[in-house]
């Protein structure tokens, strides 16, 4: 694979970043903190990843580090880092140091981490707000600092901050429409991801390990150089398709099960969001089959409704009206498709979202709702389609709650009373419901599958970044079985 050259050098890019944010911050500043290392055990920690919004800003990726966006201040972009030592970067690696912090991240500022309470405090003055996310390792430096000023602000008559403004609705905002070198970055980890499901299609067979088939991908992302995962590999054999974020990836495959992989790259802090479930003695069983039929038909239509203009909600409500007319078809659900969308019945098969946004985090920042509506698809925006059907084990019927209810009606109730006002109502509303139990015939019990794409919208419309990898069930037993 070629190395991709940016039009737009990262430092620039993260430059501009700043500079998007700063048009909202206006004469407040922003403290965005660095993820920190977290202890595994002794002097061993946890495999580092940094903050996606203070990579998003800085580019910078040590930990122990915290940015400040202060765009009427003398200084707009300050970093405290860890300052250079050679005994510490004998054991731990290079570090980039108040001069790299300066030259290779530009900087207007920089100083040691030890320094940020005293910095904090001088910085702080006469701003009229504080952006910074509470619940935050920072809160006691930040309200140190805030409370310090306000006093002595007391004292001699001048300005201090007055509020504290959470920033990650502006960063997730800012996050949501990628630009062209983020979706080279996405579209990058798209290819690596797909390259990986392959290899791991072609290391299925009875009697091997969900484990090995997971190493045989993982090594091929790596080799493909994407230096970690986008979130932990979901390989779910058999019954295990079932527990949606099933990770434990022990068991010993047999003939006749099926394999989900949920599983993906990341690449320069972008991550994609593959599921493929495929036979793993490359035939589908015509119960499995007909399943994946569905849910495949679902993610066509699912793709398919997206569009500049339209909204995730569209794309939702295309995947679910194939599935409940598919549950309808195979006799799993009482009623017509009209009654198992209008009374939510497929929810017992089908219990995650269609869709969430995709980008430097698997489940990626950006609102989906905003003044009561959903939000329209713009270009450069990403987002999954994934509907799946479950059917756990041991599941022999299924009691169904007779009730119509509309999701959009709910949504707006929680928005106008509050989420567990709202939640109380919707229990109210269900409890003294009509109540059905129907079978679910042997057959189909323990089959789970999920199908999941990544698109991105793009001015003339949807693509499909990871279409390359087969979902079509020949193609799919035919890379099994090659
Ligand atoms: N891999 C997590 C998800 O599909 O949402
Ligand atoms: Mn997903
Ligand atoms: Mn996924």
């Amino acid at each position: 694979m070629g190395v991709i050259t940016h039009t737009i050098p990262p430092m620039e890019q993260h430059r501009a970043r700043r500079l998007q944010l700063a048009e909202e911050l206006g004469d407040a500043i922003a403290v965005i903190p660095a993820a920190v290392e977290s202890p595994r055990n002794d002097d061993v920690d946890h495999e580092f990843r940094q903050d996606s919004d203070f990579y998003f800003l800085t580019g910078f990726d040590e930990p122990d580090a915290v940015a400040l966006i202060d765009p009427a201040g003398p200084d707009p972009f300050v970093l405290f880092v860890r300052p250079r030592n050679r005994d510490e970067e004998i054991w731990t690696g290079h570090r980039a140091g108040i001069e790299g912090a300066r030259e290779q991240y530009g900087a207007d500022a920089a100083f040691p981490i030890a320094d940020l309470g005293g910095e904090l405090r001088r910085r702080f003055e006469a701003k009229p707000a504080i952006h910074y996310r509470i619940g935050g390792r920072l809160d006691d430096e930040v309200l140190g600092a805030m409370k310090a000023v306000q006093r002595v602000a007391t004292r001699f008559g001048v300005g201090a901050p007055q509020s504290i403004v959470d920033p990650s609705p502006s960063l997730a905002r800012l996050r949501q429409r990628k630009s062209a070198p983020e979706l080279e970055l996405l579209d990058r980890a798209a290819v690596i991801s797909v390259d990986g499901h392959r290899a791991a299609m072609e290391a299925t067979r009875p009697g091997v390990f969900e484990y090995q088939v997971q190493a045989a991908m993982e090594a091929r992302f790596r080799e493909s150089g994407s230096p970690r995962n986008g979130y932990p590999s979901i390989v779910a054999s058999g019954p295990n398709a079932c527990i949606l974020h099933y990770v434990t990836n022990d068991r010993r495959m047999e003939d006749g099960d099926l394999l989900l992989i949920d599983a993906a790259a990341e690449y320069g802090y972008f991550s994609a969001d593959i599921t493929r479930t495929f036979p793993v003695n490359g035939r589908f069983s015509p119960a499995q089959r007909a399943v994946y039929e569905v849910v495949l038909a679902a993610e066509r239509e699912g793709i398919a409704a997206a569009r500049v203009g339209g909204s995730l909600k569209e794309v939702t409500d295309a995947a679910v009206a194939v599935i409940a007319a598919g549950l309808v078809d195979l006799g799993l659900v009482p009623g017509t498709a009209d009654d198992v969308r209008e009374m939510h019945l497929y929810r017992e098969f089908f219990m995650h979202g269609v869709s969430h946004w995709l980008g430097m985090d698997v489940h990626d920042a950006g609102p989906y709702r905003q003044d009561r509506k959903p939000v329209p698809l713009e270009p450069g925006m990403a987002f999954t389609v994934e509907p799946g059907l479950y059917f756990e084990p041991n599941r022999d019927e299924v009691e169904f709650v007779l009730h119509s209810y509309d999701l959009d009606e709910w949504a707006e109730r929680r928005a106008r009373l509050g989420v567990e006002a709202a939640k109380a109502a919707e229990a109210d509303e269900t409890q003294d419901a009509a109540r059905t139990t129907h079978p679910i015939p042997a057959e189909f019990r323990g089959i789970g599958v999920r199908i999941e794409d990544d698109v991105v919208i793009d001015p003339q419309g949807p693509r499909n970044l990871t279409g390359a990898l087969p979902t079509a069930p020949d193609e799919v037993e035919a890379v099994v079985q090659g």
